[in-house]
């Protein structure tokens, strides 16, 4: 497949909305690539998950491993919205908060509003995750332990705590009742009482909210009417998912998945806007492919070369600190992941960790009962566990590409890499990332 020049339109002034998102699995780098975008942002919004996700974003005021708050965050123009499809852990969002202000960045509602119908994770959520984990056994997941699963089930019930009843008279009484049907349900769960738990003090947890809900009430507000009014405006929307593709609820390698929706679809539930509006959806992939968790990997290096590029790209968890799982990059993955998410263009991140290389193997397909298939027809663990991938071998560039800036001064063989991935994955490569800084970057 040809990608025509015209397919390509540049990002350096992009305008209207552009949405960004991960066809695979998850810490491809979209924190970088929208505090880097964002520069032109009027408004910022964090479509999906909660703080399972760890964006970093490295710039002019210094490293941050964001979990809730939109990685435009550091555009003090741009108004950054949690949509109420994330949800929140208000004891982390708060600290998230205080690092912002230990840069010098103050979060008024000029710049953060918090969505009021987000919902909320308390303890008894992640002693749930635990509990659940513990009962998987050799079937486990490897949640972050954020407590994401039990928050969006107790969602579906239509019960729990959202952010906006922080602010209102009820919440000692619903806090209470929370409380009581939650120990019994944790009881039942640890029936026997197999697994130490922690205790859920109400008076204390009452306390500790009460404590964070005067920082947070100046925040909480109706996300959906603002983000309509900016739309009428013809106003930048930059969008932003957590996780990738691959772990979405519905389309990814399920059960190994997180309980939201990474791509287009998570926009629209976020946003209330038809995803027809998006001028473009940016898949961002790493030049090679990791996991956090179990589930299936194809393209998984569990040998010196993956140690190496573990080391390299230091691919250890944001939110976790486990290592991350590594492989050669998985471009039938990609394209499942970016077509299922919508995507029309891609930003290749990482592309530096690669310096050393004297050869780049990337898995062009998918082998199984001698058929080969060039994106993944499916994403059902059992599949994907007997696919054999096919790889293709690629020259290294040998050399330090972290100080370019423009795509012709990259090297020869870097450039070639680079066409290579793109006419497989069959979308434009429009911005390449050389490295952690935001000015590590480069327009196709
Ligand atoms: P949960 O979202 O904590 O329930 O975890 C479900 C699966 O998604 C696990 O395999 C996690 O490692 C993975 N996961 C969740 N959030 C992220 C993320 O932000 N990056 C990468 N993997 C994630």
């Amino acid at each position: 497949m040809n990608i025509k020049e015209h397919e390509r339109t540049s990002l350096a002034d992009w305008k209207g909305i552009i949405f960004v998102t991960d066809p695979t699995w998850g810490d491809n780098g979209k924190g970088k690539v929208v505090d880097f975008l964002a520069t032109r942002a009027d408004m910022v919004v964090r479509t999906n998950g909660g703080p399972n996700a760890g964006h970093t974003v490295v710039n002019n005021y210094g490293e941050f491993k964001l979990h809730h708050l939109p990685c435009g965050i550091f555009n003090p123009a741009a108004l950054c919205v949690i949509a109420d499809t994330v949800v929140i852990d208000p004891f982390t969002l708060v600290e998230e908060i205080d690092s912002l202000k230990n840069a010098g960045i103050e979060l008024d509602s000029d710049r953060l509003l918090i969505s009021e119908n987000s919902h909320l994770i308390m303890p008894w959520h992640k002693i749930r995750d635990n509990l659940r984990e513990v009962a998987r056994g050799g079937g486990k997941i490897g949640t972050t332990g954020r407590g994401i699963g039990p928050v969006f089930a107790d969602r579906s019930e239509r019960m729990g705590l959202q952010i906006h009843d922080l602010i209102q008279p009820g919440l000692e009484k619903k806090l209470r009742h929370e409380i009581d049907f939650q120990k019994d349900l944790i009881n039942l769960m640890n029936y026997g009482a197999k697994v130490k738990l922690p205790e859920i003090n109400f008076v204390e947890l009452l306390g500790k909210l009460e404590k964070i809900t005067d920082r947070l009430a100046p925040l909480i507000d109706n996300s959906i009417k603002l983000i309509f009014e900016y739309t009428q405006l013809d106003r930048h929307i930059l969008a932003e998912a957590g996780q990738g593709m691959l772990l979405d609820l519905d389309r990814g390698t399920y059960p190994f998945v997180t309980s939201s929706h990474p791509g287009i679809a998570g926009f629209n539930l976020a946003t209330g806007l038809n995803p027809r509006r998006v001028n473009k959806t940016i898949a961002v992939t790493k030049a090679y492919t990791t996991r956090v968790g179990t589930g299936p990997m194809p393209t998984e290096l569990i040998d010196e070369t993956g140690e190496r590029i573990r080391k390299i790209g230091r691919e250890f968890g944001t939110t976790t600190g486990r290592p991350r799982r590594v492989g050669w990059l998985d471009i039938p993955a990609i394209r499942y992941g970016a077509e299922a998410a919508g995507a029309n263009s891609i930003a290749l991140t990482k592309l530096d960790i690669f310096d050393d290389f004297y050869t780049i193997k990337i898995c062009t397909g998918y082998e199984v009962d001698r058929q080969i298939f060039d994106r993944a027809p499916s994403a059902l663990p059992d599949f994907l566990e007997k696919i054999e991938p096919d790889y293709l071998s690629l020259p290294g560039w040998e050399e330090n590409i972290s100080d370019v800036r423009n795509y012709d001064d990259l090297p020869e063989n870097a450039r070639y890499f680079i066409e290579e991935v793109e006419e497989r994955i069959g979308l434009p490569i429009e911005l390449i990332s050389v490295g952690p800084a935001r000015e590590q970057t480069i327009y196709r």
